[in-house]
């Protein structure tokens, strides 16, 4: 039975020939250690890796692209710029729709650095986004970190209005951009974006294991890990310069490479393109379900947001409804909390979650009103079973 993947938020499915091509290169081809030794091989791995730096920073707007590291996921990113940073005796803005990868080390600071944490909830309008956080704003305020795109809802935050709000306010400004690097704009300069995490497995469309941090220049992270660095070698501490600073052990070639054909691959379909076409997915299933009586849709369904839509069926628990998608339709979609606990008490669903469907490039028109239909059947059945 053919399979229906909607799960692209949590990694992207299927990977385009050229990912598996390049990463095939690496194993066959490029494989040895790069930044270590200098025949040839090796220097032509650096390169490649060093031309993914570029097409990177390109991607992102980044001036110069020795400022980006590559880690394993954004989660790592996230904990280098949340645990290094410094941050002790103050207060930090976040917000209510944050990944575990944002609130565990927020959290962290919590325990640990005395910091206190405000929460940020969505809304309608820029005017209100800077009203809210203005009531946020202490004095002992230092950074704003946030999710760019809700991995449970869709929702958008304006980064550029809350990038302008931290240079005003002297705040450092740190964006989780999972679930928007390959869907949405990001250029550091316009948003003032003073360190960026990104992941490397989901849009981007990199393989498992791969992702990064920016972090502007002029601002110093203290290293979670310290090892070899090919450079540097009679330092007796890790070097203070990026990529170094946060590249500590061999680097994952295979994967970076993936990542620089994954942006290929965006540059030649076009990030516009591959936007409208997620978005139109999105927007196409919420009008195939809206008005089905029993199913309830998070989120705000008439505003742009990213290719997610979580709902419920009234009478069923979220993993029910999953295990019924899976096995009777072989649908993929993803059931529970999401890693994000505080966007589920916001919207009502902490106790039982919902079901997030997460639409990618490689969906179709057709695989929509698969779903839509499936949903409808269920939601029929349930309604039966129930009178
Ligand atoms: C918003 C958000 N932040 C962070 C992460 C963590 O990404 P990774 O698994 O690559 O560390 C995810 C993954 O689902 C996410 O959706």
């Amino acid at each position: 039975m053919r399979e229906y993947y909607f799960d692209n938020s949590a990694t992207s499915n299927p990977k385009p020939q050229c990912i598996i091509e390049k990463v095939q290169k690496a194993i066959i081809e490029l494989n040895g250690n790069p930044g270590r030794s200098g025949y040839k091989k090796a220097i032509k791995i650096d390169r490649e890796i060093y031309n993914t730096r570029v097409k990177i920073a390109e991607f992102f707007n980044i001036k110069n692209p020795l400022q980006i590291a590559f880690t394993s996921n954004a989660s790592e990113s996230l904990n280098f710029a949340i645990k290094g940073a410094g941050f002790h005796d103050c207060h930090i803005i976040t917000s209510v729709l944050e990944h575990n990868s944002v609130l565990r080390p927020l959290h962290y600071l919590e325990d640990e650095k005395n910091v206190t944490l405000s929460f940020l909830e969505p809304v309608d309008t820029t005017e209100e986004l800077i009203k809210n956080l203005s009531s946020l704003l202490r004095k002992d305020t230092k950074a704003i970190v946030i999710n760019h795109i809700s991995n449970v809802t869709g929702y958008i935050y304006d980064i550029e209005a809350i990038g302008n709000f931290c240079k005003e306010n002297n705040l450092l400004f740190i964006v989780d951009t999972s679930q928007s690097a390959g869907f949405a704009d990001i250029n550091v300069e316009k948003q003032n974006i003073n360190i960026l995490c990104f992941t490397g497995h989901k849009s981007l469309f990199g393989i498992q294991g791969t992702g990064g941090i920016y972090v502007e220049e002029g601002l110093v992270l203290n290293p979670l890990l310290e090892g070899g660095t090919g450079s540097f070698s009679k330092l007796p501490r890790q070097p203070k310069t990026m990529p170094e600073l946060l590249e500590c052990g061999t680097l994952n070639t295979p994967g970076i490479l993936s990542l620089n054909a994954g942006i290929d691959f965006i540059n030649s379909v076009g990030l516009n393109k591959i936007r409208e076409h997620e978005y139109n997915l999105a927007k196409l299933f919420i009008d195939k379900i809206s008005n089905l009586e029993n199913i309830i849709i998070y989120g705000d369904k008439d505003k742009f947001r990213g290719p997610v839509v979580s709902i419920n069926i009234e009478g069923i628990t979220s993993s029910d409804f999953a295990a019924i998608l899976n096995e009777e339709f072989n649908i993929c979609t993803r059931s529970g909390f999401h890693c994000a606990p505080l966007a589920h008490k916001y919207l009502g669903t902490y106790d039982y979650g919902c079901v997030r469907f997460s639409f990618g490039y490689f969906n179709t028109e057709e695989e929509i009103l698969y779903a839509a239909d499936a949903i409808k059947e269920i939601s029929e059945y349930i309604l039966k079973e129930k009178f």
